[in-house]
């Protein structure tokens, strides 16, 4: 049991070998939070949390007039009852009133966990990986029961948390805020990391340091966008990739999220995180319940590399649900950067047979297939195929992909619909609309409304037709545009605070009946790129397409910063042509190849149309690719230098027994005369001899003391005559 409890004390001692988390009940019988860092004996009873008032214009809560709220650390702090910071959640009663006040009631402790109805989230494979704490704080005026759910995890540095409100009362309430954790820390000598972008530069890391006030991220697009990913993390200032304490804030959900540090003049940190609070309402009636998505809250002693590592491992072993769980994933072709949607059957098929002739294993058909799609105007809202295109439809074609020896994969864009399609000219109401204005189209598209069951219905059974009568193995599952007019057409007013919600929650029930009626589907999700990258989607889909940026002096960056949310299995990665598509910047095949293995690895491109040199270099990349993607999708990640700090970029991944390692360097642009550099390498058996590339035979101790250099390169770097070149260096022990 990873949980002590002392009764008489109303503590609760979660821990397992690295991390301690303690909460307790305060004086006035709120939830408080007594602990939060590395391991500590667990048979501590925690004193000294209950602050004294007696300050002017503090007010204090207890009779004796001797404890505020102010400067109390909390659990799942409420609004207007003495806390002044901002709340976890917010409960509009029937008088009006939106004061209230969770009072401790009572626990229960189990092994494992429970599913959270109709959302993703982490579970146990066995019960043993995890113990549980629920505790139940009641509101008696609102009549409002909250759960909060605790899981501390054996072997990871991880503890999961939600909460889930009952209306326990006759009267309906409306939740107006529901976040899924607050973490109330006594100081703020902090740094917090946020991962932003935009559409082609996804995930870039940005440190900002924790101030007094108020610093927050947030999306409000329907989906939880490339622009600020919800994932934080909060470091202290000395902590780097080697070294120091981080906490990483993962939030299971793919909608509209809120992440916000409060600071207080007492220099409190409060950090919250859930669903964004803006126009959110959810009317619970009588007996109703309301689950908040989970957190994943990863803590470390050891740097961000260990904060990482752990968070991989249990993201692959606890989240990801599918028959390529831990299994590495298929080297595929897509069709889009070749071809976009202009081909038809031959074309497609051309493409496919050199692709096997290369050795790559699935073939993707991209977007294009369905309805009139002929360009971006139309067709989104018709899965049916096109059969000007395709005469023997998807069945006939993934029958011939397959009989060339390749798996066939599919594309979808399942949320959405063009006005100019059948399914739009019967249904408009059918759209995400607000009534009398414009309805904004993104890539001249609207997005369905999801909130409504009828219409998550239709697709449904569009896409079983298709799915069901073709032998297809994989489906990208895309998503192009961002939610505007969010309104539901003929819903009543109060409902319409449901709707953002209610659509990520119709997304999700998709999900689940496609993986229901067709297990063995690898799915990947896509959102014009990277746009809806979060641990949620992985619960459904265990890939996503990373960016459209499909330059690998980009992806460097891309994937780099992705790296310390989610793990390389995670990442959809493909070599496209040269020069780029997307930045027209020309790079040598090998050196694409060499980043885009830190991912799924895949091409995106007609391989018809590559010089008879570059095909071999993919031949051989593929041979090496399928012997290596073992290590490069599961082994044990390292950052070992940024590429948003320096020129030149490194990382490496090592085998589970440390006898196999795979180091790559990235230089951006070519530097004369810059002597040898060397790389401190990371996670090897300090005790082992490892040979370089075949050539050089050094120990582990001396590759991570005094490191690599560009030694068992065919030639020394700072002869090299291109920029954006790479190396890579394969250890043997
Ligand atoms: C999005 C995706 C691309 C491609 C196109 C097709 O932009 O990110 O990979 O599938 O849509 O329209």
């Amino acid at each position: 049991m990873a949980i002590k409890i002392f009764e008489k004390e109303k503590q609760f001692h979660l821990y397992n070998s690295k991390l301690s988390y303690v909460i307790g009940e305060c004086r006035d019988g709120e939830v408080g939070q007594l602990y939060f860092g590395k391991r500590i004996n667990e048979n501590q009873i925690v004193y000294g949390y209950q602050t004294l008032a007696g300050r002017p214009l503090c007010c204090a809560v207890t009779e004796d007039e001797n404890y505020t709220k102010e400067l109390a650390c909390l659990e799942y702090p409420a609004f207007g009852n003495g806390d002044f910071r901002g709340p976890a959640y917010e409960i509009r009663q029937s008088n009006g009133s939106r004061v209230t006040n969770l009072v401790y009631d009572r626990y229960q402790v189990y092994e494992g966990n429970k599913p959270i109805p109709g959302l993703p989230a982490s579970y146990v494979n066995t019960d043993s990986e995890a113990t549980t704490l629920e505790i139940v704080c009641v509101d008696e005026v609102a009549k409002v029961e909250v759960t909060l759910f605790y899981t501390i995890w054996e072997d990871y540095s991880i503890i999961t948390r939600h909460a889930s409100f009952k209306n326990i009362g006759s009267d309906e309430v409306k939740l107006t805020k529901a976040l899924s954790c607050c973490l109330d820390f006594p100081d703020y000598e902090y740094d917090w990391i946020q991962f932003e972008g935009a559409w082609g530069r996804e995930r870039y890391p940005h440190v900002r340091p924790v101030e007094k006030g108020i610093m927050s991220i947030e999306s409000m697009r329907g989906h939880s966008s490339a622009n600020f990913n919800p994932f934080v993390i909060l470091k202290r200032k000395n902590t780097d990739e080697f070294q120091g304490e981080a906490m990483g804030i993962n939030l299971v959900y793919s909608g509209n999220f809120a992440a916000k540090a409060e600071v207080d003049n007492y220099g409190k940190l409060r950090f919250t995180m859930g669903i964004n609070p803006n126009w959110f309402v959810w009317p619970l009636n009588s007996g109703e319940v309301f689950d908040t998505p989970e957190v994943i809250i990863t803590y470390t002693k050891n740097g961000l590399n260990d904060l990482s590592q752990n968070l991989h491992k249990f993201m692959n072993n606890n989240l990801v649900r599918s028959p390529y769980k831990n299994k590495p994933r298929p080297i595929l072709l897509n069709n889009w950067e070749a071809t976009e949607m202009e081909f038809d059957e031959e074309k497609i098929l051309k493409i496919a047979r050199k692709g096997k002739e290369a050795g790559v294993e699935l073939f993707v058909l991209d977007d294009g297939w369905f309805g009139k799609r002929d360009d971006d105007y139309a067709g989104l809202g018709d899965w049916f195929v096109n059969t000007n295109k395709l005469p023997d439809g998807i069945t006939g074609l993934a029958k011939k992909v397959n009989e060339i020896g390749l798996d066939f994969g599919l594309w979808i864009e399942p949320e959405m619909v063009n006005p100019d399609s059948d399914l739009y000219r019967a249904h408009p109401d059918w759209v995400l609309a607000a009534p009398d204005r414009r309805r904004t189209l993104g890539r001249h598209q609207m997005v369905l409304d999801y909130s409504k069951p009828e219409v998550v219905d239709n697709i449904y059974h569009q896409l079983y037709d298709v799915i069901s009568t073709a032998n297809i193995s994989y489906i990208k599952w895309d998503m192009n545009r961002s939610i505007t007019e969010c309104f539901s057409q003929g819903v009543a007013p109060e409902y319409q605070g449901m709707v953002y919600h209610k659509y990520i929650l119709g997304v999700y029930s998709l999900y689940e009946r496609l993986i229901k009626d067709f297990p063995h589907i690898l799915f990947e999700s896509c959102a014009s790129g990277g746009g809806r990258f979060d641990a949620g989607m992985l619960y459904y889909a265990p890939q996503a397409w990373c960016s459209d940026d499909t330059d690998g002096h980009e992806r460097v960056k891309i994937q780099y910063g992705t790296s310390y949310g989610y793990p390389i299995a995670s990442m959809g990665a493909h070599v496209s042509k040269s020069p780029n598509n997307q930045t027209g910047r020309s790079m040598d095949a090998d050196d694409r190849a060499n980043i885009a293995c830190f991912g799924t690895f895949g091409y995106e491109l007609d391989l018809n149309e590559v010089s008879e040199e570059e095909f071999a270099q993919v031949k051989k990349q593929i041979v090496f690719m399928k012997e290596y993607r073992g290590l490069f999708q599961y082994g044990t990640l390292y950052r070992l230098q940024s590429p948003f700090e320096k020129n030149t970029a490194s990382w490496m991944v090592v085998s589970e027994d440390k006898k196999l390692a795979i180091v790559v360097m990235y230089k951006s642009l070519k530097t004369p005369n810059v002597g040898m550099e060397t790389i401190r390498l990371q996670g090897l058996d300090e005790k082992l001899v490892y040979t370089v590339n075949d050539k050089e035979k050094i120990y582990g101790d001396f590759l991570m003391e005094r490191g690599l250099g560009t030694m068992g390169s065919d030639e020394p770097w700072y002869l090299s005559d291109a920029d954006f070149t790479s190396r890579m260096f394969i250890l043997k022990a």
